[in-house]
């Protein structure tokens, strides 16, 4: 079977980190209140200036690197993003030019936290259809630009970074085995920007439902990671590895608790990333790659939930 096959990783987060204690003379919290309700202890944000496809430019220079590939062979660029530098063009093009890239076809996919698992089944699809051997996903945001500042429940949340993998198309059992997506648009009023081109015309900030959004993901990511691992033809008991979107520590433990996983098999960054929407899981996988905690042949379900509601799971053999 042709399958699309992880080949390298690759991250980037901005220099400046910055520790919960920096909000305490900004808003009423504390680090002991983030830490304990969120797991959150620092996230990276953007200087002035440093743009999402700068971020996802060094992502991918790194997941290239690592794949041994040269930009010539890549097809395709998919850039998951809700946060991107201008309206328009994508990040992807501003990505594929800032490559040296000129054959490769480049667009971006927007589905908030969820986005870097729409772009990954999406470059699958292309793959086992046939009309790209190799793509390079990424996941890159810039939410402190999105950011309330004056909103506890919102700013202490998030971070700014960027993620990438290289996939390439491959006979075997490596690759990704499946993949289940899922959308309902009647729950927009739980996360949302209130900003956008045929709106107001300004940018906007980042409003949500922290505890209503919370029930949702509990109960969703469970649900959209069982159907993916049923779909592979495979248990939980064959998972090796969960790589979630790393939005809160509390919302990982519940899932893996639905899951039976023990916490042992789940990758967590969420301390020292918070949330980066779209670029959390390939941060994640970075990270956990680097370190070398995945072998061969290891089952890796990934899963995410975010603004929509949208939310999906993907399956991997490493
Ligand atoms: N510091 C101190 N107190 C706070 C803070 C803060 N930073 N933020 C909220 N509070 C207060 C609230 O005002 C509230 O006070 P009140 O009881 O006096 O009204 C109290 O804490 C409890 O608020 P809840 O919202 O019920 O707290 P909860 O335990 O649910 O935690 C949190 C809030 C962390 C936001 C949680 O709901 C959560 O993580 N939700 C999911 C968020 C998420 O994952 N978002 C991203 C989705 S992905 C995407 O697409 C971006």
């Amino acid at each position: 079977t042709r399958r699309a096959v992880i080949r390298g990783t690759g991250r980037y987060l901005p220099e400046r980190v910055v520790e919960n204690a920096w909000f305490e003379d900004k808003v009423d919290t504390s680090d002991e209140w983030i830490r304990s309700r969120t797991g959150i202890e620092r996230r990276h944000f953007a200087a002035e200036g440093e743009t999402t496809s700068a971020m996802a430019i060094r992502a991918a220079e790194q997941a290239m690197s690592r794949a041994g590939l040269s930009v010539d062979q890549i097809d395709a660029v998919i850039v998951a993003t809700s946060t991107p530098d201008l309206t328009f063009p994508s990040v992807a093009t501003m990505v594929q030019s800032g490559l040296g890239l000129t054959r490769a076809f480049a667009f971006d996919v927007q589905a908030v936290c969820a986005g870097f698992v729409f772009a990954l089944a999406n470059a699958d699809a292309m793959i086992r259809a046939g009309q790209a051997d190799r793509v390079l996903v990424i996941g890159a945001e810039t939410f402190s630009r999105i950011l309330d500042w004056s909103d506890r429940g919102t700013c202490v949340l998030f971070g700014d970074g960027a993620g990438a993998v290289v996939l390439e198309a491959a006979e075997g059992a490596r690759g990704i085995l499946s993949s289940d997506l899922n959308s309902d648009g009647s729950f927009r009023d739980i996360l949302y920007v209130d900003g956008g081109v045929s709106t107001t015309g300004s940018a906007g900030k980042l409003r949500m439902q922290g505890n209503v959004l919370f029930r949702h993901a509990v109960e969703k990511l469970a649900q959209t990671a069982h159907r993916a691992i049923e779909k592979a033809g495979l248990t939980t008991a064959d998972v090796d590895w969960l790589v979630p979107h790393q939005a809160n520590a509390r919302i990982i433990t519940a899932t893996a608790q639905r899951m039976s996983l023990p916490m042992e098999k789940v990758v967590l960054t969420v301390a020292d990333h918070g949330n980066t929407s779209a670029a959390s899981i390939p941060l994640a996988l970075s990270v956990a790659d680097e370190a070398g905690r995945f072998s061969e042949g290891d089952v890796i379900v990934t899963e995410a939930i975010g603004g929509g509601l949208s939310w999906g799971s993907v399956v991997v053999r490493w």
